[in-house]
């Protein structure tokens, strides 16, 4: 089911997400949020979306993403990841920079200056634990769904020298 998408503006977009809890993995509750989660993002165009997103105020991200998005060009490719209660941390002190957008905040586009490499720890819908390392597209959106989670939008982070 499509779900309406919460757009900037909207106070829950700025409050900090729950983390999953134990008995929630797999759950019927849990499995449909993100069904609903991925109908919206694909109806959307989008390459990632956050629970708060959708209105609920969980630990919950989707990431999937490949060269036929028309919103994103020389990507790569990665299949539908679902992401709950992350954990990053940088690899080394390299930033780099990419042009963001998002669902919530439509029609603006801005540079954002985030760690290169990371690693990241995170469960999937059944709570089996993920990790591993990634330098890549996936590290980028990674860092901008776990700021969903933390009330943190994407023009918040902007460099306002290069405005
Ligand atoms: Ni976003």
């Amino acid at each position: 089911m499509i779900r309406e998408v919460l757009i900037d503006g909207d106070k829950r977009l700025l409050q900090i997400s729950q983390e999953v809890t134990k008995g929630e993995f797999s759950s019927m509750g849990l499995l449909k949020l993100i069904r609903d989660m991925q109908d919206t993002m694909e109806f959307k165009h989008g390459i990632g979306i956050s629970a708060v997103q959708v209105g609920v105020l969980k630990r919950i991200a989707l990431i999937g993403y490949d060269q036929a998005n028309p919103r994103y060009k020389e990507i790569g490719h990665c299949p539908l990841t679902v992401i709950i209660n992350p954990t990053i941390e940088p690899v080394g002190s390299e930033t780099c920079e990419y042009n963001e957008g998002c669902l919530s905040v439509p029609d603006i586009r801005g540079i954002v200056s985030r760690p290169k490499q990371i690693r990241y720890r995170f469960y999937n819908e059944h709570g089996e634990l993920i990790s591993g390392e990634s330098a890549d597209f996936f590290a980028r959106v990674l860092q901008h769904e776990i700021d969903h989670m933390d009330g943190i939008l994407f023009p918040m982070r902007i460099n306002q020298e290069k405005l």
